[in-house]
């Protein structure tokens, strides 16, 4: 396992797949590395790849708003992607790009040891949860693995897409927040 140090320089300079040549930066995540939460997108789309940070462009000012309306404190959460890279035109990641890239997927699992996982979307559930996840039937509902708890949530892009899918999504990022509250026995 990888130290927080070794894994930004690994990343950086990964060329593992062909993500790695056609990116301006990698995208490892943001957000308290010591979080009870850690939430898991797909990959980095234009924003993020030219900001290096993960969840910055319309979908993150989406969950932003989310966390924030569901009182969610930044120290309470890490956010990262399936992919560190972003893909060419925001396609889905190609199964061995998303291959080649889980290890530090699974490294800043192991780094941050978090009590609470959420998938945001198919690609998350796929790789996190089992490879024929569907989003629309799991959505919601808790799977408890290796310690963790996991909750498979609609991508906050999806909202963009269509609007039923709000309350959807915030009764299940409010389902996260009960949870942290039921194990932590308090609110901070
Ligand atoms: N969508 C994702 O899945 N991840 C990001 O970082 C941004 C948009």
């Amino acid at each position: 396992m990888l130290d927080w140090e070794q894994l930004n320089s690994v990343c950086s300079n990964c060329q593992s797949c062909e993500l790695g040549r056609t990116r301006t930066n990698v995208v490892i995540g943001r957000g308290n590395t010591e979080a009870p939460i850690l939430f898991v997108g797909e990959g980095p789309g234009e924003n993020e790849d030219v900001q290096g940070l993960p969840f910055v462009g319309a979908a993150g000012q989406l969950l932003d708003t989310l966390l924030d309306a569901l009182m969610f404190k930044p120290h309470e959460y890490y956010i990262a992607n399936v992919v560190k890279c972003r893909p060419p035109n925001n396609r889905v990641p190609l199964e061995e790009e998303a291959e080649k890239c889980l290890p530090y997927l699974r490294n800043q699992v192991a780094l941050i040891r978090p009590q609470i996982i959420v998938c945001l979307g198919s690609t998350a559930a796929r790789y996190v949860i089992a490879r024929d996840a569907k989003i629309t039937q799991i959505r919601g509902q808790w799977i408890e693995r290796k310690g963790y708890w996991i909750m498979p949530a609609f991508h906050p892009a999806a909202l963009l897409r269509d609007q039923s899918k709000k309350a959807l999504l915030f009764s299940d990022i409010k389902a996260v927040r009960d949870k942290l509250l039921s194990i932590t026995g308090k609110e901070d």
